[in-house]
């Protein structure tokens, strides 16, 4: 049965396109790529993109995807095989095998064409390391956990194993000295490495802060000044190193026979200049997700919300204070972002709460006195029974801070404090 086209749909397909303009050489499948179905893969491969996956299998048993491929770097032939890490329910057709079985040939014929040998695989940590331990050959495994963040090169065997973080906050510099032996020596200046991560953890830490709502509260400039004297610390620490390096000619490449590597973790701060075509694809995407959620919308009925509307006539001093606040426009928040029918972003930008899930239809398809962060989702309860019958059926009339962090999590709200923040929501008595 042919499916329409859907919001999973249009964002990998949107993210193909970029990775295709920024000319990658090879990308291998991961479990969250077949968000959106295989199909959509496979027909990208046919036109060229690079997927690389050994373990996906078709249920004859062939690869899915091309499971390894060879790039000439100058004179360096570079290997690369791509694993796929453990699916929890394989798409249909799809077979996912062992890779205790399928490397070992796999490694060796690759290797025999091949100067460098690298593995792109997002398996969890643990089989990446017993993979490195396993096969000498491996020079490098670039891995894809989703929580392990920025992980500086750490050697098992002959392989370094390396990663950077999710959702392309950092770009990670891996620079080899590469020498015919193949075996790694030690980082050219591992401390330097260290240092100069640090910085950019913390000019990361220092932007988000920038984006704070009450900069005037001593307790955020006290932490702002903390943070910016560490970063001067750190970067005349890094200042010092590299004075250090230059006197003693250390960093320069080693003759010994040995590969040696150093590696950096650039941040991608939102001050940094943005790619125009990038840029425009994405905004397309957004567009596209956004045209396409509104078509799908049908007029939902039966949420046991009631809305502010039904609330206004028995608590008119708490509705006034609720619509002067921005929870009462969270969702025109989002349509002058024009995201106003982007799935990501509905559940904490409208109406629900923990009793009372809204599904993915219900969530397009709100009533107008529902499309906002409403007094239901802070007074649990059935609004509609405690309407009929106020003093039968109650509302919950305190607000635990589990509820307001079910929407404000650190990545949507970094700086969160209960206390200060309940002070500027919390409706007066009457
Ligand atoms: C359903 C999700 C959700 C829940 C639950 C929620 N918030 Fe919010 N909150 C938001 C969103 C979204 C915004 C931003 C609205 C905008 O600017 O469009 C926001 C904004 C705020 C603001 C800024 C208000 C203003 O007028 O500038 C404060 C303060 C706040 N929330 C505190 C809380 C507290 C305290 C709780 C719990 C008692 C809570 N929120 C519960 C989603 C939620
Ligand atoms: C997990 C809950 C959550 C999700 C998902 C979410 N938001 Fe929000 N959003 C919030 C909260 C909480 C605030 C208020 C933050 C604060 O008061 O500092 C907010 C504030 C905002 C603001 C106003 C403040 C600002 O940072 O400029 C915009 C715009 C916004 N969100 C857009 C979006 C978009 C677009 C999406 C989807 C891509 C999205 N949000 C998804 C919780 C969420
Ligand atoms: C972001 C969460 C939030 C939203 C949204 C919200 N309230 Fe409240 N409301 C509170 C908090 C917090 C209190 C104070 C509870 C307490 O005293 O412990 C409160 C108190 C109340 C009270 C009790 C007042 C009293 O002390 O007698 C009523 C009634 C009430 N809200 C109605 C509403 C109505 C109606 C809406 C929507 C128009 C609404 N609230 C929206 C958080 C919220
Ligand atoms: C027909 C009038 C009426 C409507 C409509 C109404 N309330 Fe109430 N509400 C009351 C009365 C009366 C009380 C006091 C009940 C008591 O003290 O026994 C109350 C109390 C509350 C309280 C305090 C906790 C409690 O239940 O005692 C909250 C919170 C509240 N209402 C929220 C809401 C919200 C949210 C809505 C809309 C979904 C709403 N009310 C609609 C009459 C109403």
């Amino acid at each position: 049965m042919a499916e329409g086209p859907s919001q999973e749909r249009l964002t990998a397909e949107g993210i193909i396109k970029i990775y295709t303009s920024m000319k990658v050489d090879a990308v291998a499948v991961a479990p969250l790529d077949l968000a959106a179905g295989v199909d959509i893969l496979l027909a990208s491969q046919k036109q060229g993109f690079p997927w690389l996956s050994a373990n996906l299998l078709d249920l004859k048993g062939q690869p899915l995807f091309e499971p390894m491929r060879i790039k000439k770097v100058g004179a360096v032939k570079v290997g690369l095989i791509g694993l796929t890490g453990p699916l929890n329910s394989p798409p249909r057709g799809i077979r996912q095998a062992d890779w205790r079985t399928l490397l070992p040939p796999l490694i060796e014929k690759t290797a025999r064409q091949c100067d460098v040998l690298v593995l792109l695989s997002s398996l969890p940590p643990a089989e990446n390391q017993e993979i490195a331990r396993q096969f000498p050959a491996l020079h490098l495994i670039l891995s894809a956990n989703l929580d392990r963040g920025n992980m500086n090169p750490q050697q098992v065997n002959n392989s370094l194993i390396t990663q950077t973080d999710r959702q392309g906050k950092y770009q990670g510099v891996l620079t080899i000295d590469w020498n015919k032996n193949g075996k790694w020596g030690n980082s050219m200046d591992e401390e330097l490495n260290t240092l100069r991560n640090r910085l950019g953890a913390l000019d990361w830490q220092l932007q988000r802060m920038e984006k704070r709502v009450e900069p005037q509260l001593p307790e955020y400039l006290a932490k702002v000044k903390l943070i910016e004297e560490n970063r001067e610390a750190v970067a005349q620490k890094i200042n010092a190193l590299e004075r250090k390096g230059k006197e003693t000619g250390n960093g320069q490449a080693s003759t010994s026979g040995i590969s040696s590597f150093s590696s950096n973790f650039i941040p991608l701060k939102q001050s940094l200049p943005e790619a125009p075509e990038i840029r425009a694809i994405i905004t397309g995407i957004k567009q596209q997700v956004n045209e396409l959620n509104q078509k799908i919308v049908k007029k939902e009925e039966g949420l046991p919300f009631l809305g502010h509307d039904g609330c206004k006539s028995c608590h008119p001093a708490q509705t006034r204070f609720w619509q002067s606040t921005n929870h009462s426009r969270a969702w025109e928040t989002l349509k002058k972002a024009n995201q106003a029918f982007n799935l990501e972003c509905l559940p904490c930008h409208v109406i629900s709460n923990s009793e009372i899930p809204v599904n993915r239809n219900q969530l397009l398809a709100l009533p107008k006195s529902l499309q906002t962060v409403g007094c239901e989702n802070c007074h649990v309860g059935s609004g509609k029974s405690h309407a009929a019958n106020p003093e039968q059926f109650h509302m919950k009339k305190q607000v635990e801070e589990k509820i307001c962090l079910s929407c404000h999590t650190p990545q949507h709200d970094s700086h969160f404090n209960y206390q200060e923040k309940l002070k500027r929501i919390a409706c007066p008595a009457n």
